[in-house]
């Protein structure tokens, strides 16, 4: 059972790490301080890429076991599981949501100088939010634990630190705007 209980860790750690990355997004265009939009955003990052390694380490141990049916075929076509195959679609799109933002994030800094990859590349960054609000839905729907007092906890205690980031965003950002405008 290593194999399931490594799965189910890197699950875990893995939303929590997307979490951290998701409120820290969310929270860096309310600062105005540039040092710490600096730390904000190496800390963003460095959430995101260890997300990525827990995440890689879920779906290939999910896969690898015996425990379960899951063929590697669901990574190219979601609804195909022989376990949970509604919970393990809503993962499977919450994995193309976040790869696909990782990778835009990555090539941000290679393709700056590109004015329409900059113009657009906030709205592809959006992935990341539907990415990780359906890896929400899918801890909610698979895991084994999803009822459990503790993982409960996990899961409200991560939709609670990104909305209160959100939160703050919607009301740090029209004071920034005003400020900026008053310069
Ligand atoms: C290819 C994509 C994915 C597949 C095939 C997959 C598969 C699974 C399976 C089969 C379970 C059920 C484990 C159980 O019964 O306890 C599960 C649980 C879980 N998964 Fe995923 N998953 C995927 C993507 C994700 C993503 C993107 C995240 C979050 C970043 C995630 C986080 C979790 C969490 C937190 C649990 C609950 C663990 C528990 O309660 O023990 N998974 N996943």
């Amino acid at each position: 059972m290593t194999l399931w209980y490594l799965a189910r860790a890197a699950g875990v750690v893995a939303m929590i790490m997307f979490t951290l990355s998701a409120a820290l997004g969310m929270v860096m265009p309310g600062l105005r301080r540039p040092e710490r939009r600096f730390w904000l955003q190496y800390v963003h990052r460095s959430a995101a890429v260890t997300g990525l390694v827990l995440l890689a380490t879920h779906v290939v141990a999910v896969i690898t076991d015996a425990y379960v049916n899951i063929s590697p075929a669901v990574l190219v076509w979601p609804f195909g599981s022989g376990y949970r195959p509604f919970a393990v679609a809503v993962g499977v799109l919450a994995f193309y949501g976040l790869v696909l933002a990782s990778l835009v994030g990555a090539s941000r800094g290679r393709l700056a100088a590109s004015a329409s990859f900059t113009k657009y590349w906030r709205k592809l960054h959006i992935a990341a939010s539907v990415g990780w609000l359906l890896s929400i839905g899918h801890a909610l729907l698979a895991g084994t634990d999803r009822s459990t007092p503790w993982m409960l906890g996990i899961t409200i205690g991560c939709l609670a630190a990104v909305a209160t980031a959100a939160a703050y965003r919607l009301n740090a950002t029209p004071k920034l705007t005003r400020a900026w405008r008053a310069q």
